[in-house]
């Protein structure tokens, strides 16, 4: 597993290009605006409820914006990508993860990127419903693998989740990057040649990578650390 000093904007780059994609969790579409630019997806699947969740754990987080704001954000989503929905390219689900999921054959994504609900709880689920829809060799891409103090103000259970699934399942972590909301790669093929070119090109292009063996079994962790002349930088810590 590599550990790379990029931005999840540089990762994706080196990501396979013209494949059938799912972004789990969408919100504004952002980041999906970004994985159209630079994957160039045949087909990019965009699954979000758009629903503010009354559930205690999701209470903090501050996606789980009002519904006001969430139909807002539905709308706002919709105008963004109309052009690639009727040109086919992308496919908007109002919809709950773990309902989406049901529409999708097996093994038909080349990459998918799990950014839904952030609890341990929903992160497992994401990874073990979505799991069978990638294609053998492809890749499970998510974000915040992060523990620092806002990400536990928000709850987040995504580190616990992703190690677990690596632990109990055939896939392996592949990269994360070291940012202050790290995305992570996985693949159950890390021998396959499409993930060996996938890391040979993002060691060539990003600045610093660090391999660590059995990455999940370590404890890693970000705090903040803040300076005396007021500067605050984030720290990542593996123990
Ligand atoms: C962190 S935001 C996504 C941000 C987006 N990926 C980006 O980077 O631009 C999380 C989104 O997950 C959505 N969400 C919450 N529960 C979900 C679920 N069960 N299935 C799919 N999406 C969910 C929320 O509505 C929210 O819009």
């Amino acid at each position: 597993m590599y550990l790379f000093h990029s931005t999840r904007e540089m990762l994706i780059e080196f990501l396979p290009k013209n494949g059938h994609l799912a972004e789990i969790g969408t919100a504004e579409g952002d980041f999906a605006d970004h994985i159209l630019k630079t994957a160039q997806p045949s087909h990019l699947h965009l699954i979000d409820p758009w629903e503010h969740q009354a559930v205690d754990q999701y209470k903090t987080d501050s996606n789980n914006v009002t519904q006001e704001e969430a139909n807002r954000r539905y709308e706002s989503v919709c105008n963004r990508f109309k052009d690639e929905t009727d040109k086919g390219v992308v496919t908007i689900h109002r919809n709950y993860s773990t309902e989406a999921v049901k529409y999708f054959g097996d093994q038909q994504f080349d990459w998918i990127y799990v950014d839904g609900m952030h609890t341990e709880q929903a992160v497992a689920e994401d990874l073990r419903c979505f799991a069978p829809k990638v294609k053998p060799g492809g890749f499970i891409c998510g974000h915040d693998y992060t523990n620092h103090a806002a990400a536990q103000r928000m709850k987040f259970g995504v580190i616990e989740a992703v190690n677990t699934f690596v632990r109990e399942t055939s896939f392996e972590f592949i990269a994360l990057t070291l940012e202050p909301f790290p995305t992570y790669v996985l693949s159950a093929e890390p021998n396959s040649a499409l993930c060996q070119e996938f890391l040979t090109y993002a060691t060539h292009g990003l600045d610093i990578a660090l391999a660590i063996d059995g990455f999940e079994d370590k404890n890693f962790s970000q705090t903040m650390a803040e300076f005396s002349d007021g500067k605050r930088k984030l720290i990542s810590k593996l123990s």
